[in-house]
Formats: C-alpha cells, sequence, structure tokens
C-alpha cells in the first residue's frame, strides 16, 4: 500500500536531513561528532532549526541536550519524551541517532500540518552523549536528563586530557549546573525512542520494524599496563616489559572468552601503544574493553574472568595493571504499556504483528529508565550495518516508523496522564 503524499514526503525529508546532519563532523572526510564539541554545537543549531520549522519551541539544556518542546491542551496530561541522540562514534554513519530525532520531529510536525492537537505536552530530545566517544563512559546527557548526574564526571579527561568540566565550559555550558537538565519528578508519560536495528534480524525477517523487547546490559573498562619504555635495538627481548605485548595478550583473551559462553559479546575497540615511537619499547598500553549480554550475572561473570586474566598477564610481564570501569549498565526492561502502544500501532501499520527482539547496543532509555517507562521500535537497516559510514536505513521503513508513531501519540491521547 503506497503512502499517501505527504508522510511519504515526510519520510524522504528525514533521510535527507539525517545526511545533511551527516556532514557536521569534527573531521575531514569522515563523521565524527563527540560531546560538547564544536560540531556538536553546530548539530543543536541545525537541528534546532528544524525543530522551530515544524512548530517546537527549540532550547539546549543544561547538559547540552537539544530539547523541542509541543505543548498539550492539558496542563496536566504530563509530557512524553521523544527522541534519540545527536552524538556520534568515530568515522560513523548518518543514521545511528539522528534518524530518531528527525523521526520524532517528523512526527509532530504532520500532526502540526495537520491541525491536530494532543492533551499532552511531547518533548524531542537530541541527546549529547549517548556513545561516550569523548569521555569513555556513555550518557552522559540523558543521565543529566534523568537526574542521575554525577558532579564527579566532571574530572573526566578526553584523549588530549581535555577535563569534562573544561570542555563543558569552552562548549557554553555552566559545569556546576549541569543537573538543572533533569526532569525527575515532573508528570511523565514515558520516553519512546525510534532507532535503527542495527543488526539482520528485521532484513532476515523482511520486517520493516520491530519492537524492542530489552535492551542488554554493558561494561566498559579502560585499561592501563606500564612496563618499561627501552631502545628497541639494545633491549635484550629476555630483559624486556612491553606493555604492548601485555595489551595483545588481553585482546586475545577478550576474543576467547567471548567466543566461550553463549550471547556474550566482547570488543576491544581502543588499543594504543605508548610512547608510540617505532624505536621504542612500549612502556604503556592502553585499551578500552566493552563487554555485554542479556543476563547481568553472565556478563559480571565474564568481566571479573577477564579482569584477573589481566592481571595474571601483568604479573608473568613484570608490568603494571590499572583497570577502571567507566560504564556498568545493568540490563533493561521495557515498559509494559508503551511497548503494547507500539506493538497495536505497529500491527496497524503493517498489518501483521510486529517482531519483537532484544537490542545487543545500548541506548539512552538505559539512563532515562531510571527516570521512565522506555520502549523502543526499531527500523531495518541494509545489511544490519550500523557504526560504519555506509549504515543506511530506507524511507520506505520510515514511513512505517511515522505510521506507528501517529499510533501511539493518538493512542495516548485517549489515556489518562500515567502520573
Ligand atoms: O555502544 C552502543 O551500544 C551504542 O551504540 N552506544
Ligand atoms: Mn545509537
Ligand atoms: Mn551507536
Amino acid at each position: 500500500m503506497a503512502a499517501d503524499a505527504p508522510i511519504a514526503a515526510l519520510a524522504e525529508q528525514v533521510v535527507a536531513r539525517c545526511r545533511e546532519l551527516a556532514t557536521v563532523s569534527e573531521e575531514p572526510g569522515r563523521l565524527t561528532r563527540p560531546y560538547a564539541s564544536p560540531a556538536m554545537a553546530r548539530a543543536n543549531a541545525l537541528v534546532g532549526g528544524w525543530m522551530t520549522e515544524a512548530g517546537l519551541a527549540a532550547r539546549v539544556d543544561a547538559a547540552g541536550n537539544l530539547v523541542g518542546r509541543r505543548g498539550g491542551t492539558d496542563l496536566h496530561a504530563g509530557t512524553l519524551l521523544l527522541g534519540s541522540h545527536l552524538d556520534t562514534v568515530r568515522d560513523a554513519g548518518a543514521f545511528d541517532g539522528p534518524l530518531g530525532v528527525l523521526t520524532a520531529i517528523a512526527a509532530l510536525q504532520r500532526l502540526r500540518d495537520e491541525g491536530r492537537t494532543l492533551p499532552y505536552a511531547v518533548d524531542v530530545l537530541g541527546f549529547a552523549d549517548e556513545e561516550g566517544l569523548r569521555f569513555g563512559t556513555a550518557y552522559l546527557g540523558s543521565r543529566a536528563v534523568a537526574g542521575t548526574w554525577d558532579p564527579a564526571l566532571l574530572a573526566l579527561t578526553d584523549e588530549a586530557g581535555i577535563s569534562l568540566r573544561d570542555a563543558l565550559a569552552s562548549f557554553g555550558a555552566m559545569p556546576g549546573s549541569v543537573a538543572a537538565a533533569s526532569r525527575a519528578g515532573e508528570p511523565l508519560l514515558g520516553y519512546l525512542e525510534v532507532h535503527m536495528e542495527q543488526g539482520p534480524v528485521l532484513e532476515e525477517l523482511g520486517a520493516p520494524v520491530g519492537i524492542v523487547s530489552a535492551i542488554a546490559g554493558a561494561t566498559r573498562a579502560h585499561v592501563r599496563f606500564t612496563g618499561r619504555a627501552g631502545h628497541a635495538g639494545t633491549v635484550p627481548m629476555a630483559l624486556r616489559h612491553d606493555a604492548a605485548c601485555a595489551a595483545a595478550e588481553l585482546v586475545l583473551a577478550v576474543e576467547a572468552t567471548a567466543r566461550g559462553v553463549d550471547g556474550l559479546v566482547a570488543t576491544v575497540g581502543r588499543l594504543e601503544a605508548l610512547p608510540g615511537a617505532p624505536n621504542v619499547v612500549p612502556g604503556g598500553a592502553v585499551a578500552s574493553i566493552d563487554v555485554r549480554h542479556a543476563d547481568d550475572d553472565v556478563r559480571a561473570a565474564a568481566v571479573a574472568d577477564l579482569r584477573a586474566t589481566a592481571q595474571e598477564i601483568a604479573a608473568a610481564r613484570g608490568v603494571q595493571l590499572s583497570w577502571e570501569v567507566r560504564l556498568d549498565n545493568p540490563a533493561v526492561a521495557v515498559d509494559p504499556g508503551l511497548t503494547q502502544h507500539l506493538a497495536v500501532a505497529a500491527q496497524a501499520a503493517i498489518g501483521a504483528p510486529a517482531p519483537r527482539l532484544p537490542s545487543g547496543a545500548g541506548h539512552d532509555g538505559v539512563a532515562l529508565s531510571a527516570l521512565c517507562g522506555v520502549a523502543m521500535l526499531f527500523v531495518r537497516c541494509a545489511g544490519g550495518l550500523s557504526h560504519h559510514p555506509d549504515e543506511s536505513v530506507a524511507a520506505a521503513d520510515v514511513v512505517v516508523a511515522l505510521e506507528v508513531l501517529d499510533g501511539v501519540l493518538t493512542a495516548l491521547a485517549q489515556e489518562p496522564a500515567w502520573t
């Protein structure tokens, strides 16, 4: 069934805007948009303009998140939160994050164009740090909104040694006031996020959208080995304390551990030998370790096992180990009521029950689950590819996502506020 022209045009606009936004980067030739960077400020301005065009009141909150508000007709009906993130990984694709923000804006633009009102207010959030690329820990923006901001985070430093405190000040935020972004205590109907699947399941099933059943738990550790630097030409092998060799041994142990446990995934995404000169035996090495599983106990056991292995490697090689856990999130259950609305609206949109699937990827809903009920709609993506410049989503599937969002917005308007 062909979508009616206005919705098809809205979907095409969402895809085109994702691609336009993808040109806003900190790095020439590829998309990298870290928290509190000049590129993030430019992205907030661009998307904020699109929010204004859609009739939303756009602002940047105390944590650097973009917020677009559409008022409701009943001041006591509470607020529904929609959105996703505007930051990216390094060398990212155009849709991971922005798809959810721009689809939410388009859904509200459609209501405005059709002259429809809602009793409750809707805020579209463009979170500022879902990926955690710059400071090694994720959800800094959504933690502030959830009211779980920890001022100790301001001491985190990026690869250039810039503290989060200084980065926020340079961004124009007030580091001591980040907690003011909190929405805790407000009458909220919940948080609903549209996100590309970032996996192959929907494509294999031939389904344009899917309903997220749970979000996997994740642990992210920052590991540093400290050995002894030396001259590559004069230090005999038997006398070396090569930190990079210790890290290399750990990388393979991470892979072997994950291969040995069903459903466990573990990744060393960042690996660096220090000082990084070809003729210097590495005195230092840093590695990031990302461990995930649907079952929190399995994940915790794997992390403990890997930490013990790292200690054994360090002892055997006469190097020091520093193991710092920067993120440790339990698996998150989705809100049954919001998820049921998603399932009903998706069935109406596609004429059959939408598949339900867990999310191996983390999302801002992990942080927001401390604030309100969360639910997610996945959108099919080509080849399941993501965290890659070639990731893509079809406009025809965005049409379905818009239909589902509209169905949920309408259904919620028939319910008393959940507060
Ligand atoms: O890493 C993740 O799961 C998400 O892309 N931040
Ligand atoms: Mn994402
Ligand atoms: Mn991502």
